[in-house]
């Protein structure tokens, strides 16, 4: 006869939940799910979690999906806020950064399906974007340094006001976003205004959280990349104006040292940025579009 579970031994409840486990059919399903199960019962130990506690985590969990729609994914945000989503681009980037491949970040809650393919050198901000004149130019290669052809690579940003065009009424659809195909030498490059930082949006469960802990909302200024090219693995990277104040500081821990940089000065009132983006061999797998 199987033994009662006694109040005193927590390890013979975290073995019979294993054990539930053992037939699930997927390996790796089975595995996330044992690790799961321990982490979750070696938590509510270590903080001897109340019941009354564990319903307010549950609520919380609940108001995420609730604030969640076809505009806005609270669930990304708090991956985001609590620093999982950087953990695990920077795992699944790891043998790749570490044969010199670019650092990946992020792609966060803003990047649009369907952005306008533009020709190289195209401008990117509509006429009347206010701020500064910012030249980009890129290169996309592999872990070697040669040029990759015909890669399609989208870009992304918020304007010097700190708002991406799909939050700002006064900023024309799909501004400050483009599509690009590089040339023979792996390279593209466009016009577009110097970005500012801005806060997450704070408006649900994740901006609660943020206040309740004391924690600052802002991202340092950046602009967002994705680079796509067949035989290769997909990088999605951000790129951080070294100046922002919270260039070190990240409220979502994105910009990591590799991926800062000085907005060169150029000319009167410009600045130039040259990125490189390098790929990993591999499978094409293109990240979830959060937004339409
Ligand atoms: C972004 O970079 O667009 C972003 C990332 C995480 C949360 C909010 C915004
Ligand atoms: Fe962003």
């Amino acid at each position: 006869m199987p033994q009662a579970l006694s109040a005193s031994d927590p390890s013979a409840l975290l073995d019979a939940v294993l054990k539930t486990n053992k037939k699930t059919s997927n390996p790796r399903l089975k595995a996330v799910m044992d690790a799961a199960i321990r982490h979750l019962h070696a938590f509510a130990l270590e903080v001897d979690l109340t019941p009354d506690e564990l319903h307010v985590g549950l609520e919380f969990l609940v108001a995420v999906g609730h604030a969640t729609g076809p505009t806005k994914h609270e669930g990304i945000l708090l991956a985001d806020i609590l620093g999982l989503a950087t953990l695990t681009q920077l795992r699944g980037a790891r043998h790749a950064v570490a044969a010199g491949g670019t650092e990946p970040a992020l792609v966060g809650p803003f990047w649009r399906a369907n952005q306008p393919l533009r020709p190289s050198g195209a401008t990117i901000s509509s006429p009347g974007t206010p701020g500064a004149r910012l030249t980009v130019t890129g290169r996309v290669t592999d872990l070697k340094g040669d040029s990759i052809a015909g890669a399609r690579v989208e870009t992304w940003q918020a304007s010097p006001k700190g708002l991406y065009e799909n939050q700002d009424p006064e900023q024309e659809d799909m501004n400050l976003r483009g599509r690009f195909e590089t040339d023979e030498q792996g390279r593209f490059s466009f016009i577009s205004v110097r970005p500012a930082g801005y806060p997450v949006p704070v408006d649900g469960p994740c901006g609660e959280l943020l206040a309740a802990q004391g924690r600052h909302t802002m991202r340092p200024a950046h602009l967002h990349f994705i680079a796509v090219a067949p035989g290769y693995r997909v990088l999605a990277t951000q790129f951080f104006d070294t100046e922002d104040p919270h260039a070190y500081d990240d409220v979502v821990f994105g910009a990591v040292g590799s991926l800062l940089r000085r907005f060169e000065p150029d000319g009167a009132n410009g600045y130039r940025l040259h990125v490189e983006l390098k790929l990993e061999r591999g499978e094409t797998r293109v990240p979830h579009c959060p937004l339409p």
